[in-house]
């Protein structure tokens, strides 16, 4: 029987008429594979969650934005960049935290420029042919740099390990492999055991509907726990290594993941357990100096006080605090896996000095 994991997250399809996705909202209980066409349909996936995960959210942009402009009736070059920007503007407010949302498009946008030379060799037909082979590299790319994410994250385990992950950094968050779950992936691969310890997630159960499912279907021993559990299991000594996957890295290495990830990075400072983010170079976003100034997406209140359950369970009325992602301060993470390898404090001088080599 087919796996979850035989699916693609992200895939262009239908003469590329269609972006075909996995719809994330009806998982673990049904695998339903939606197909979107238009700006709205888009938009909504991603606000909806039925897309998620930072680097899948890039790699949905990506796509989007040629299959948006792909029927552009544009003449001119400055006629065709101001409806790429209206619409890539459109695609980038449909989440605020990701950086990988708004990197893609930049990408897109910025490959668009050069291919025609700022203008001055303006082929409409070549640059939607140059737009359709940019998004499919955003999406290889993607495979890549997770597989190297797993090869540098596998030097951090041994086999025998309890391995600890927050939401789902997994397969579905990305194209393959995920980032904090490659190198459990990896590690299964070489025929490792290794226990891995998912947190549920509140509110929207990322860990018990995504990475439980995903992991639990590739064979992996998989323990799910309520997220108020981490401090009692990493007490006990079970969990050798915590990995987290991130929606944005700040140029001082603060990171922004799901909710509750800030709180694990807290505990698991108290009972020693290396505390690792996994971070894909783009996912770091050099202009924002430090954690302070990224936008935490705040989500509607039904998901705490009605959602999952089949009666509502806090009363009328309350007031609901529901940031969707916080901050892990730097000083709590033991290091960042890149695909260029694994960054170590001072942050802010081996995320320096990676841009500066990648350059
Ligand atoms: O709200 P979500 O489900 O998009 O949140 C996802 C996460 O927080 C992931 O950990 C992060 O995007 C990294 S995915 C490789």
């Amino acid at each position: 029987m087919k796996s979850i994991l035989d699916y693609e997250t992200v895939a262009l399809v239908d003469d590329d008429d269609a972006i075909e996705i996995i719809d994330q909202t009806l998982l673990p209980g049904r695998i339903e594979i939606i197909r979107l066409h238009t700006a709205k349909e888009i938009w909504d996936a991603i606000y909806l969650l039925q897309v998620r995960g930072a680097p899948a959210i890039g790699v949905t942009a990506g796509f989007g934005l040629y299959l948006l402009m792909k029927h552009s009736k544009a003449l001119v070059y400055d006629e065709f960049m101001k409806e790429l920007r209206e619409k890539s503007d459109y695609l980038n407010s449909s989440r605020p935290t990701a950086v990988n949302l708004s990197w893609a498009l930049k990408r897109m946008e910025e490959h668009v420029k050069n291919v025609t030379k700022d203008g001055s060799s303006f082929d409409i037909d070549e640059v939607i042919k140059e737009m359709r082979e940019e998004s499919e590299r955003i999406k290889a790319e993607d495979i890549d740099v997770c597989r190297r994410i797993g090869e540098n994250g596998l030097t951090l385990i041994k086999d025998g390990d309890g391995l600890l992950t927050h939401c789902n950094a997994g397969q579905l968050a990305t194209c393959k492999y995920g980032t904090a779950t490659a190198p459990m992936y990896l590690a299964h691969e070489k025929g490792w055991n290794i226990k891995v310890y998912c947190d549920e997630t509140r509110p929207l159960l990322q860990g018990a509907r995504l990475t439980a499912f995903e992991l639990h279907s590739a064979g992996i021993d998989t323990t799910l726990l309520c997220d108020n559990m981490s401090a009692s299991l990493m007490k006990t000594g079970a969990v050798n290594a915590i990995f987290v996957g991130c929606d944005r890295v700040a140029a001082n290495g603060d990171a922004a993941n799901k909710i509750g990830t800030s709180m694990v990075a807290t505990v698991a400072k108290r009972y020693n357990v290396p505390f690792y983010v996994c971070a894909p170079t783009s996912t770091i976003d050099i202009n924002t100096p430090t954690g302070d100034q990224i936008n935490i997406e705040q989500r509607k209140p039904e998901e705490v006080t009605e959602m999952w359950y089949s009666e509502r369970m806090a009363p009328e009325g309350v007031k609901v605090y529901n940031p969707a992602f916080d901050v892990t301060d730097n000083e709590l993470i033991t290091g960042i896996v890149t695909e260029y390898g694994v960054l170590r404090a001072p942050y802010d001088k081996a995320i320096r000095e990676l841009f500066e080599k990648k350059k």
